[in-house]
């Protein structure tokens, strides 16, 4: 499976009942405030934060490679009487009418992209987006492995149906040199007599601070910022969560 399509099907399916957090609106709307609009999400799934961002009134519009969660964005959109202009597409493949003030990813989507080369055309896409003056925003971590207890640990949620839902980590691999890590997770259905069981490769990749600036720069971007995520300039050795803001070179 190509991993842009990893949130499908029963993936979809389980991502909102086990959800342990959403992405927080305020952070972005901060951002669009200051890069102004329009802003366009990228991954932007099954609507966090877009919808909210929507429901302020802010003009922003979203791109996912899964349609599956794009539905599901829709029917929230339609319970909340709200309307937002969304795309089917990949973001290393990104060909979008509008040209945009502000792109950007909530929380470390951009990890979901294998390897470098997709990043590079990633970040291309963007520079290609992004309006006279405008700004991208890149949150990017390194992912921790899963510590050896948690393997095989199950997480549940109910659904509205009222199925059981689960997910577990069945394996990990973690390639230094490719800097990717390969989470081989089970989701499971099970409602009465019927079960479904699916093992889904979900890999993660990362970057050296000045790997992605080098990705970047070859995209024609240049790391005006990196903060953390109160939006403190981050020192060069700073773990965690930190938001990368691009302009155009
Ligand atoms: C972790 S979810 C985040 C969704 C949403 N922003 C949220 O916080 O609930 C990541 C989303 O990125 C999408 N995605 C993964 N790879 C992608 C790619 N190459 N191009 C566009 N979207 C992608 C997935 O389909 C999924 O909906």
């Amino acid at each position: 499976m190509d991993p842009a399509d990893f949130y499908t099907g029963i993936v979809a399916d389980l991502y909102g009942p086990l959800k342990s957090h959403s992405q927080d609106p305020e952070l972005y709307a901060a951002f669009i405030e200051e890069a102004g609009t329009p802003a366009l999400e990228l991954g932007c799934g099954d609507g966090d934060p877009l919808l909210e961002l929507r429901r302020r009134g802010m003009d922003v519009d979203g791109v996912d490679s899964s349609a599956d969660m794009l539905e599901r964005l829709r029917r929230r959109a339609d319970a909340q009487d709200l309307r937002a202009t969304v795309y089917h597409q990949r973001m290393e493949a990104l060909r979008l009418p509008r040209h945009y003030q502000a792109i950007f990813l909530a929380g470390p989507t951009f990890t979901l992209l294998p390897d470098d080369a997709t990043a590079l055309a990633a970040l291309r896409g963007i520079r290609a987006h992004l309006a006279e003056g405008g700004t991208a925003l890149v949150p990017l971590f390194t992912p921790a492995p899963t510590p050896a207890e948690q393997i095989g640990q199950v997480r549940t949620a109910t659904a509205p149906d009222g199925a059981e839902l689960r997910v577990s980590v069945v394996a990990e691999q973690r390639d230094e040199t490719a800097r990717t890590q390969t989470t081989l997770l089970r989701y499971e259905r099970h409602h009465g007599s019927e079960s479904t069981v699916e093992d889904r490769p979900w890999i993660l990749h990362w970057y050296p601070r000045d790997r992605f600036e080098e990705l970047a720069a070859a995209a024609g971007l240049a790391v005006a910022a990196v903060t953390d995520t109160d939006g403190k300039p981050a020192p060069a050795d700073a773990a965690g969560l930190l938001h990368f803001r691009l302009r155009t070179t």
